[in-house]
């Protein structure tokens, strides 16, 4: 559109024509920026020509279920989630409730578990914030932007899981807030629930310890692990925090949640920014109950962690993973060369959480080979 298309404004005294153009130019310009986009189909090839294996997303997209609950739910767009659409959010609190075994007012449903985590850390970090190292950024990345102390506890060797020594770390027992994810990102491994009991335990009383559980859905019969919902139940300072982003393939609905006991859920939700969005609440209403997929999702993930080991094996390059849809990668003096591969090829990895290592998430079967491969080509080359 050209501002020749904007209809003639009747003169008036004092009419400035040219700066009316000008003016219509420039809200035109910027609609056309922020306006729909015209092609979506070029967006979606854009998307097949990068390779996104940074993000931990799910390659096999929402369920088929939930993408069709979420056409139909598009209409509810003008609505804010209202009761009689039966789509308001506090349904599907009930219903991760009764999942859980908590009640309802102990689940806060937030703008992804991002948002779980940044207002965590504004309520409670302020008397010091502790964690891991290396960990999910988010959380302690906030706190530091807000002032918070932060201390980590650094791996002694190679890229440990150390809850021991966390727990042992003078700053931990001191802490009004410890963060710990798990199952871990980037190491994509799993803490032992009894060690997290353990270092919940020996907490100041009043700290809140966040469990970030992003990927709890693929560790689900994992020996040793166990979700900390437990200890919610059990009445402990926790917030559990996961995500509707990851295994269920929602991450552009932004949608997450806090458990936690109902003194912090209410917190929480005092703070927080106010219901999410009335589309994801409904798709994310059917991706709890979709177990087809869920079944794929796991078979998947489990195919394309043998495949990848046995790729890196082949090369002879260590990795660290668990059931997670990621593994790290120890590439040392060639990570520069394996990313200026992978740049090259167009493929988005998480190039360095952690000194010589990069961190590469799952595609589908295919994806994950054509990344295997480069990796192994650059590193033989
Ligand atoms: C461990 C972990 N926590 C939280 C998030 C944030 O996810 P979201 O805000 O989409 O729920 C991510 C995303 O990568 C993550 O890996």
């Amino acid at each position: 559109m050209t501002p020749r298309s904007v209809p003639e404004p009747v003169a008036s005294p004092g009419f400035d024509r040219r700066a009316f153009l000008l003016r219509s130019a420039g809200t035109l310009a910027v609609s056309a920026l922020m306006g729909p986009p015209r092609d979506l189909s070029r967006l979606l090839q854009g998307r097949e020509r990068e390779l996104r294996l940074h993000a931990n997303e799910n390659p096999l997209g929402p369920a088929p279920s939930v993408l069709s609950a979420m056409r139909d739910a598009v209409q509810l767009a003008n609505r804010y989630g209202a009761r009689e659409a039966l789509v308001e959010p506090e349904t599907l609190e009930a219903q991760i409730a009764s999942r859980e075994g908590v009640e309802p007012s102990q689940v806060v449903l937030m703008h992804g578990s991002t948002e779980v985590l940044t207002t965590a850390a504004a309520a409670w970090g302020a008397g010091g914030v502790s964690s891991l190292a290396p960990s999910y950024p988010t959380l302690l990345a906030y706190a530091g932007r807000l002032g918070h102390r932060l201390s980590f506890v650094r791996p002694s060797t190679g890229v440990s899981l150390e809850l021991d020594a966390l727990r042992a770390d003078p700053a931990t027992p001191r802490a009004s807030l410890v963060y710990l994810c798990n199952p871990d990102n980037p190491t994509g491994r799993v803490h032992h629930a009894d060690a997290v009991v353990a270092l919940q335990a020996s907490l100041a009383a009043s700290a809140v310890l966040v469990v970030d559980e992003a990927y709890f859905e693929y560790a689900e019969g994992t020996a040793g692990y166990r979700s900390m919902v437990e200890l919610v139940r059990a009445g402990r300072r926790v917030v559990v925090a996961r995500t509707f982003s990851k295994f269920h393939g929602l991450a552009g609905m932004r949608l997450g949640y806090a458990i936690a006991p109902t003194d912090l859920a209410r917190t929480l939700r005092a703070r927080h920014a106010g219901p999410p969005n009335v589309v994801g609440v409904v798709g994310a209403r059917v991706a709890l109950d979709d177990r087809g997929f869920a079944n794929t999702v796991r078979r998947d993930v489990s195919d394309a962690r043998t495949a990848f080991r046995t790729e890196m094996e082949a090369a002879r390059l260590p990795v660290s993973m668990g059931p997670t849809n990621f593994a790290m990668v120890r590439l040392g003096e060639r990570l520069g060369v394996v990313n200026a591969a992978l740049r090259q090829e167009s493929i988005r990895v998480w190039s360095e959480p952690w000194p010589g290592w990069m961190r590469m998430s799952f595609g589908t079967a295919e994806e994950t080979a054509r990344a295997a491969a480069v990796i192994r080509r650059a590193v033989a080359g």
